[in-house]
């Protein structure tokens, strides 16, 4: 594709000119525009470029695994995996409100980003992967969704951290960025996962979390996303996962009585995020699910499809 091989070229100049001998940072987090962004940035400066992967223990199963071995040993890029689980679960002991849990995971994210920044001596520049929609949702007039419920990963830069910013996306709206992530050599299955929320599975364990609970959801939500490339209906959903409720119910498993937690499933379709729809994905499909989930996962033994469209549901459940 000519016109974007000819933004790569033009960006990954740019990058060099820019930047020249300095060293810059990143937040790489294994979504699509972090992503990009950082293989882009490598294309153009290699090694001056300083990934930092913070694993907050509340992120899909085996994320941090898997964005090693994606961008640390197929692209060879420089990333340091920070495991700050403990720290992001024991800040969220006891927490169960919403709003105070998306402000905790945000502002220790800060903390920690902002601790192994400093480690990275000399760094000039930070890079972000903040594409067009964000320039405009961050600017002033916010939409109803960012009132409703705080986002963190736009224009979180604490006053104090002087770096000058690198932002080669913010021309780019998603498809563009999918483009160029695959004209890059990024595999089609990255570039087109599903978005993942700022506050992770902290938002997606409703109310108080704990690290049982994360592991019993990331189980849940693997089989679930699982299932969906095995029946070819990843990509025809625009995001899907499960929620974990602290809601226990009876069951029966064998001979024996079971009091455990109830998953929902989610799946949502939507062209902007600002409106959605339930997906109607086949009975047979999310009976096998079901089924999965219930016997695979210990401390599961009910399964609900949310089959509420947004407005007025939204698409997470926090
Ligand atoms: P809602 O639940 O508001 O979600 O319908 C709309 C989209 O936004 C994502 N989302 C977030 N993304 N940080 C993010 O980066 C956040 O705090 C956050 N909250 C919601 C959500 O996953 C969906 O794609």
């Amino acid at each position: 594709n000519w016109k974007l091989t000819n933004y790569i070229e033009k960006t990954v100049a740019e990058i060099k000119e820019k930047v020249g001998d300095q060293k810059v940072i990143l937040g790489l987090s294994g979504g699509v525009d972090s992503s990009v962004a950082a293989v882009l940035i490598h294309k153009a400066i290699g090694d001056q470029l300083n990934c930092i992967f913070v694993d907050t223990g509340l992120l899909r199963k085996n994320e941090g695994k898997k964005v090693m071995e994606n961008y640390g040993k197929h692209f060879k890029m420089n990333i340091k995996m920070v495991d700050a689980s403990e720290r992001f679960l024991s800040k969220l002991s006891g927490i169960g409100d919403p709003e105070e849990k998306r402000k905790i995971i945000g502002n220790e994210f800060v903390y920690v980003f902002d601790e192994e920044s400093k480690q990275i001596e000399g760094a000039k520049f930070l890079a972000q992967g903040t594409i067009y929609p964000d320039v405009i949702e961050s600017q002033s007039v916010k939409g109803p969704s960012a009132v409703i419920k705080s986002h963190h990963n736009v224009g979180g830069l604490p006053e104090e951290m002087d770096f000058q910013l690198l932002e080669p996306l913010r021309e780019l709206f998603k498809d563009e960025v999918r483009k160029v992530g695959e004209e890059l050599g990024i595999p089609h299955e990255l570039v087109y996962r599903h978005p993942f929320p700022g506050p992770g599975l902290g938002i997606r364990v409703l109310g108080e979390v704990d690290a049982e609970k994360v592991r019993i959801l990331q189980e849940a939500d693997d089989i679930f996303i699982e299932e969906l490339y095995k029946n070819d209906l990843y990509e025809k959903v625009s995001q899907a996962f499960v929620v974990l409720l602290p809601v226990k119910s009876v069951g029966v498993m064998g001979d024996e009585r079971t009091y455990e937690y109830t998953a929902v499933v989610r799946s949502a379709n939507t062209i902007d995020f600002m409106t959605a729809t339930w997906s109607r994905l086949p009975y047979e499909f999310l009976d096998t699910v079901s089924s999965r989930i219930i016997n695979e996962v210990r401390g599961i033994n009910r399964v609900a499809y949310d089959i509420s469209s947004k407005p007025p549901a939204t698409i997470e459940w926090e």
